[in-house]
């Protein structure tokens, strides 16, 4: 069986070199002829953990090629998986062009039955709307050539995308019938016998699964974020209430960190999706509808937290950022709550001195060149006559610093924290005044 992969980012080449490394011979393709003579070339176009590894293993095996040529790579396969991105639209849909153009182009170059998989995440009704494209593009040069969907949602994280896609928790697969369903369960057979489950169902079914998923994390992440404001206002401790919460095993103790909010390339477009959705077929999503305002309103208070005690006006002020990845383990910058503060911090005056130690690149890309922001190759460097320090990813460097140091080389003594990653007692000895998430303020200085 031969794979062919479109869209080479986080989910098309993880797809990609996995399947590569189970012995398969995948031809992925891109149309950005930069990513794939980077890729031929064994260079990562993406940080991941294990990628530079596992790509060069299997260009070497010649198991993986990369190509901008569709032709080539329709032709040369059997088995077709759709993996470029579907960002939000101006009015929070998912925008399906990308997903279009990728369809119109395999009908075009159809020459044999396919088993085409959708990984990208598509709101319900778009495999339909990809076998209709499809087939009209088929109709266009004269042929009527038969070929299956399957909806494959993908549930990989980014900082994991290389073991999340060799072990999947599950594959999910949403088919019409049963000889696409065989292919597919013979394509996945590698991974079924390295313990992970294959979940059958109905198109629609798998399209809203996917959605659901992600909008079920954002929820929880939110409904702590709410608790972490009533905790505030009430003098408890949202870290004493999370380990109160993670006992119960009907809770768990996963997605229930309070923070500045989640960001990243998948909750903030999918929950938006599935709102649209809703709106789409009449049915008033409520609950997804706070989850995005309380995302919101906690990035937005975290910053106000800051004007309150620095002040409105930021000239002759300096901001140190550590962090502007929306987690720790990607350079993905994509809806980080980071970048939201560095450009109200820049639109009020401050200068700002950054550290990631990955995804700064891609900050400066996104923020352009500019006198009031730095960019520093060492998290220590960020800090020299700052007169706050703001985290925003919990990268394991910021976790023990030299507190002494810090406290030396910056203006003033303080930190607000938006993940929460130093211990009270710790910021309390340390001489800081420390300002977190749903934690009692510590060490106010005069
Ligand atoms: N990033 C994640 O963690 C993650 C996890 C699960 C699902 N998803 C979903 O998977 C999809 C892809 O996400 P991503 O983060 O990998 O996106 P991405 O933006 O990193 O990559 C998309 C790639 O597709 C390419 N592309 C665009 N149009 C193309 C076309 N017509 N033909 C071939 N390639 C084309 C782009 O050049 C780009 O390299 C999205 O729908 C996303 O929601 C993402």
């Amino acid at each position: 069986m031969k794979i062919s992969v479109f869209g080479t980012g986080y989910v098309g080449l993880a797809t990609g070199v996995c399947f590569a490394d189970m012995g398969y011979s995948v031809m992925s393709l891109d149309v950005e002829p930069e990513k794939v003579e980077k890729l031929n070339q064994g260079i990562p176009t993406i940080f991941e953990p294990g990628l530079e590894d596992i790509l060069k293993r299997n260009l070497a095996a010649q198991r993986i090629s990369f190509t901008t040529d569709y032709k080539m790579a329709v032709e040369s396969s059997d088995v077709l998986f759709i993996a470029v991105g579907t960002p939000s639209g101006d009015d929070g849909s998912a925008n399906l062009d990308y997903v279009v153009s990728a369809a119109n182009s395999i009908g075009q170059f159809m020459n044999s039955k396919k088993v085409i998989l959708t990984k990208s995440t598509v709101p319900v009704g778009t495999n339909y709307l990809i076998r209709d494209t499809i087939r009209a593009a088929l109709k266009k040069k004269g042929s009527s050539l038969e070929f299956d969907m399957v909806s494959n949602p993908e549930f990989l994280r980014e900082g994991s995308a290389i073991h999340d896609c060799l072990h999947p928790d599950r594959i999910v697969i949403g088919f019409e019938n049963e000889s696409a369903a065989k292919v597919v369960r013979r394509l996945y057979d590698p991974f079924i016998k390295n313990g992970a489950k294959m979940i059958e169902m109905d198109i629609p079914s798998a399209e809203v699964t996917k959605y659901a998923a992600n909008a079920f994390l954002a929820t929880k992440i939110s409904i702590m974020n709410e608790f972490s404001r009533l905790c505030d206002k009430v003098g408890a401790n949202i870290e004493n209430v999370r380990v109160g919460l993670s006992a119960d095993h009907r809770i768990g103790p996963h997605f229930i960190y309070a923070g500045v909010g989640y960001g990243g390339s998948c909750f903030p477009k999918d929950v938006k999706a599935l709102i649209y959705t809703g709106q789409k077929y009449d049915e008033d999503l409520k609950i997804l509808n706070a989850v995005e305002q309380t995302n919101f309103i906690q990035r937005e208070r975290f910053v106000n937290e800051v004007f309150k005690r620095v002040g409105q006006s930021g000239k002759g002020k300096k901001i140190a950022v550590w962090g502007v990845a929306f987690k720790p383990g990607t350079d993905d910058i994509r809806e980080s709550p980071s970048l939201y503060a560095i450009e109200k911090f820049l639109a009020s005056g401050f200068s700002v001195s950054a550290y990631d130690p990955v995804a700064a690149e891609n900050a400066k890309i996104h923020l352009g060149a500019r006198s009031d922001l730095s960019f520093v190759a060492h998290q220590d460097e960020a800090l020299s006559g700052a007169d706050a320090l703001c985290i925003f990813t919990e990268w394991k460097s910021f976790l023990q610093p030299d507190f002494a140091k810090l406290k030396k080389s910056m203006k003033y003594s303080l930190i607000f924290d938006g993940r929460n990653i130093y211990d009270l007692e710790v910021m309390r000895e340390s001489g800081f005044e420390y300002h977190s998430i749903g934690r009692p303020l510590v060490g106010v200085q005069k």
